[in-house]
């Protein structure tokens, strides 16, 4: 005779149980994904701990709030990172992370992409293209919440990231996955010259950072992707289609946002006096262009090993 629990854990274990478990997830919100945003601990880290970068703030705060709002999205959030390195790109993606999920890369349905890691070999592309859209679906059937990062994507070889093509946009349909409540997050360098001269015309013309409009940038940053051959991007139809929602540019740091992430680590070593630490790391970074030293070469990534030198 079966006692109770055991009907019960037959239940559970039913393969038709599992079968139903999947088409619920492709309706229901989510499934058991533990998926539980915190918006406002979302605006206020990017507001407090992300230095510099106005754009980003307010576009991946908008976006994001915009796409949870939404019960039924028509399409998933698809952004892109672009910028010089050391200004925060990787930050933002963990407070991204932090705030859907309660614990960053570790949580099961946040997976993170590297190239040199998972595609390293450009003569593999077809394989890899098939291994990664198994991936994603496979995820996708599991948590309709996943959250996906690809970092360096100057590094992805061409044609990898197509195969995501009908997981972005609004008309497809993907059997069994409801993949219109995934995020995707795209990382790269690409377009940094674009970015730095725009933040460069800005300065030489007396203009306060704040003022540099996205609508300055959003275009110029599709067409140097779609053009560029190491953008991961190159010639795909995911910009042709314009599957990416909102391109996030990330701009160069100057010398008084580098103190500031030199003062925070400090602060966070409980040496918030050191002044003369500060300023020493500011003065040993190297500053472009030769003609106005106004951004930090390295942004605000060499500051932990900087900070060591002069303590
Ligand atoms: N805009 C910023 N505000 C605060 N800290 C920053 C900023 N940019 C970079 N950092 C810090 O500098 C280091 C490198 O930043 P990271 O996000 O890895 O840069 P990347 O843009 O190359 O991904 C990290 O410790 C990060 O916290
Ligand atoms: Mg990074």
């Amino acid at each position: 005779m079966l006692t109770t629990l055991s009907v019960q854990l037959l239940f559970l274990f039913n393969p038709v149980n599992s079968v139903l478990q999947q088409l619920y997830c492709t309706i229901a919100d989510s499934c058991n994904c533990d998926f539980k945003p915190n918006i406002k601990g979302l605006e206020w880290d990017l507001y407090r701990n992300l230095y510099g970068q106005h754009l980003v703030q307010d576009i991946v705060s908008e976006e994001v709030a915009k796409f949870l709002q939404n019960k039924n999205p028509d399409r998933p959030l698809v952004l892109s990172f672009n910028g010089p390195s050391g200004t925060g790109k990787t930050l933002v993606s963990s407070m991204l992370g932090n705030h859907l999920y309660g614990s960053a890369m570790s949580s099961p349905y946040v997976h993170q992409f590297v190239p040199t890691l998972h595609f390293p070999l450009p003569d593999r592309v077809k394989q890899y293209r098939e291994d990664l859209k198994s991936w994603v679906q496979g995820n996708l059937t599991e948590c309709a919440r996943s959250v996906f990062f690809f970092d360096e994507m100057e590094k992805m070889p061409p044609g990898v990231v197509d195969v995501l093509e009908p997981f972005l946009g609004p008309s497809h349909v993907v059997f069994r996955t409801n993949y219109r409540k995934a995020i995707y997050v795209f990382i790269g360098t690409t377009g940094e010259e674009v970015i730095t001269r725009v933040a460069l015309e800005n300065r030489q013309a007396g203009r306060d950072r704040e003022e540099i409009k996205l609508h300055d940038l959003q275009e110029a940053l599709a067409q140097t992707v779609h053009n560029s051959s190491t953008s991961g991007f190159f010639n795909s139809s995911i910009i042709q289609q314009r599957l990416i929602t909102r391109f996030v540019p990330f701009l160069p740091l100057c010398r008084h946002h580098v103190e500031r992430c030199v003062r925070s680590q400090l602060c966070s070593q409980g040496l918030c006096s050191r002044d003369d630490v500060v300023e020493a790391v500011g003065g040993a970074m190297t500053y472009t262009p030769f003609q106005g030293h106004y951004f930090s070469s390295t942004g605000c990534k060499a500051v932990t090993a900087k900070i060591n030198l002069f303590l």
